[in-house]
């Protein structure tokens, strides 16, 4: 293979458009740290797809521990080629498993996430509901599951979004080249809140990928999602969104816990929910 050729490999795009690894371990470690007064060390990746999170987090320390889980065989192939080999001293710490995230895993964890609005693909409740009973079976006391959802007014319908992202390399050390990232809501259907959505990519040079990544998801609301959780048997339910500077009108990185989200705009929300 040319290791100079840009990749425009659907899976490296997407973990370039979407992903923001450390940021998001930080926060996860965060959260379990001020809960229990001390480090989480058993992690695992519901809906992994390619296991970007699993894998830094083994990275952070030799202590670390963690498990990804997908139920598509191709996502986790593509991390056992091109992820793991390259992080021997981590490798043998992240256990890929092809499973229905709705089957409890043992032996259970401290911290657990479905990110990236993943747990959106179950269209019923008693399919939600099935996820988080067994999701809190495999924590361990003093654990937490960490689940993002999005809304607003400005989000809740047909949208495109078009986002410019720079070059940057593969797990593996390719080169990924500089494209646009689009977020295409196709439909909202109101009465069931199904959403059906794509992501495509545009390469600089006029090559693209239409349709790299397909999502026919329920939009669940917050309130809906507590519920549930309490159901479930989750003792505390928190919500966190990311803090907004509006001299610069942009998002601070910073994140602040919410009693309550101005629906006017679009908002993305983390909810955690402690065992
Ligand atoms: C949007 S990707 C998530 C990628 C990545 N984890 C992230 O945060 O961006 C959703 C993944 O969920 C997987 N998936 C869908 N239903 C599942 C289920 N019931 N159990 C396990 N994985 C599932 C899909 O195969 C897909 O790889």
């Amino acid at each position: 293979m040319n290791r100079l050729v840009p990749t425009c490999d659907r899976h490296a795009l997407y973990e370039v458009a979407v992903q923001s690894v450390q940021w998001e371990l930080d926060f996860l470690a965060r959260l379990y740290q001020r809960r229990n007064g001390r480090e989480a060390r058993r992690f695992r990746e519901d809906f992994c797809s390619t296991a970007a999170l699993a894998t830094a987090w083994a990275l952070r320390d030799p202590k670390n521990h963690a498990v990804a889980v997908d139920l598509d065989p191709e996502p986790l192939a593509w991390a056992r080629r091109h992820r793991l080999p390259f992080v021997p001293e981590a490798a043998p710490r992240v256990r890929l498993v092809r499973a229905d995230v709705r089957r409890p895993r043992q032996p259970p964890v401290d911290v657990a996430c479905a990110l990236n609005f993943s747990w959106w693909v179950f269209h019923q409740r008693a399919q939600v509901l099935a996820y988080l009973k067994a999701a809190r079976a495999g924590l361990r006391p003093g654990g937490l599951l960490v689940m993002d959802a999005f809304g607003g007014a400005d989000a809740e319908k047909a949208l495109i979004e078009r986002t410019r992202k720079a070059r940057g390399r593969t797990p593996d050390g390719l080169p990924t080249p500089a494209f646009t990232y689009v977020w295409d809501q196709a439909r909202v259907n109101a009465l069931d809140r199904r959403l059906l959505a794509y992501i495509h990519f545009e390469l600089r040079d006029g090559r693209k990928l239409q349709r790299a990544f397909v999502y026919d998801w329920r939009m669940w609301t917050l309130p809906e999602l507590r519920e549930l959780a309490a159901e479930a048997g989750f003792r505390d339910f928190e919500i966190y969104s990311e803090g907004w500077d509006t001299k610069r009108r942009r998002q601070t990185g910073k994140m602040h816990k919410r009693v309550s989200l101005d629906n006017a705009d679009g908002w993305t929300a983390s909810c955690v929910l402690y065992r």
